[in-house]
């Protein structure tokens, strides 16, 4: 996962991108009062467009909130024609908000993932969860390694500042990759790398741009496992 592969799938699905993003914008307009999505819209279209190209059978998504992370990855597995989410969490409000036609593709688990997890041998993990050292140190010691090598993984709220905040979840998950060599990709603004301009001028260019919902940071980490 780097730039180009990011820009390569931005050209490649932009008329089903644009049609996505309609329909999370109408999505939106539901979401009131303490209901809140979390992703930012960069980071959510790259996980709409990598799970288009993973084509994984099975997705498992820890953290879901009211729903948010949800809905895009189920319309990316409706687009594909297959595929079906694992949503793992501690509140059960996602039920209420993902709508029936997307919800036909999903099985959500109530309750801490560390007690829940079964092996459902996903094809694709997301994980925005809880941003302690302590439940990094969790998955990264009891959860990827009974991943299959070449799995496509995310990781939410790692770069809210140019560096992880340290002793923070993203500090864990990002000394793990690097003791292991393990390439990550971000679009984080605060990263300043310049992947995040370069996505804004390319959305611009693709008629993408129009936000969704306010915030820019687009923390996440993407990342395959070896
Ligand atoms: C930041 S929110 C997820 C936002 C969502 N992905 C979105 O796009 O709107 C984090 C969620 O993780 C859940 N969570 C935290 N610790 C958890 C655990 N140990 N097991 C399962 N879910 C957990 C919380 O209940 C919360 O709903």
């Amino acid at each position: 996962m780097d730039l180009a592969t990011v820009v390569e799938l931005y050209r490649k699905y932009a008329n089903d991108l644009a049609a996505v993003r309609d329909a999370q914008r109408q999505l939106l307009t539901t979401f009131t009062g303490k209901v809140k999505a979390q992703l930012d819209d960069i980071e959510a279209e790259i996980t709409y467009l990598r799970v288009r190209d993973a084509r994984p059978r099975t997705v498992v998504e820890i953290g879901a909130l009211h729903g948010w992370s949800a809905t895009w990855i189920l319309r990316a597995l409706k687009d594909n024609g297959a595929g079906h989410l694992h949503s793992y969490d501690l509140i059960d409000s996602s039920e209420r908000h993902v709508p029936d036609d997307l919800a036909r593709n999903r099985t959500f688990h109530h309750g801490d993932v560390r007690e829940k997890w079964r092996d459902l041998d996903p094809d694709y993990v997301f994980i925005d969860a809880a941003h302690s050292a302590r439940f990094a140190h969790w998955y990264v010691k009891n959860l990827f390694p009974a991943l299959k090598s070449g799995t496509p993984v995310s990781v939410h709220d790692v770069y809210h500042f140019r560096w992880p905040i340290p002793f923070s979840e993203g500090a864990v998950l990002m000394r793990h990759l690097a003791e292991r060599g393990i390439a990550s990709f971000t679009a984080a603004k605060p990263r300043r790398d310049g992947a995040y301009e370069r996505l804004m001028d390319l959305r611009r260019d693709l008629g993408l741009a129009e936000p969704i919902r306010d915030s820019t940071d687009n923390p996440m980490v993407y990342f395959t496992l070896p």
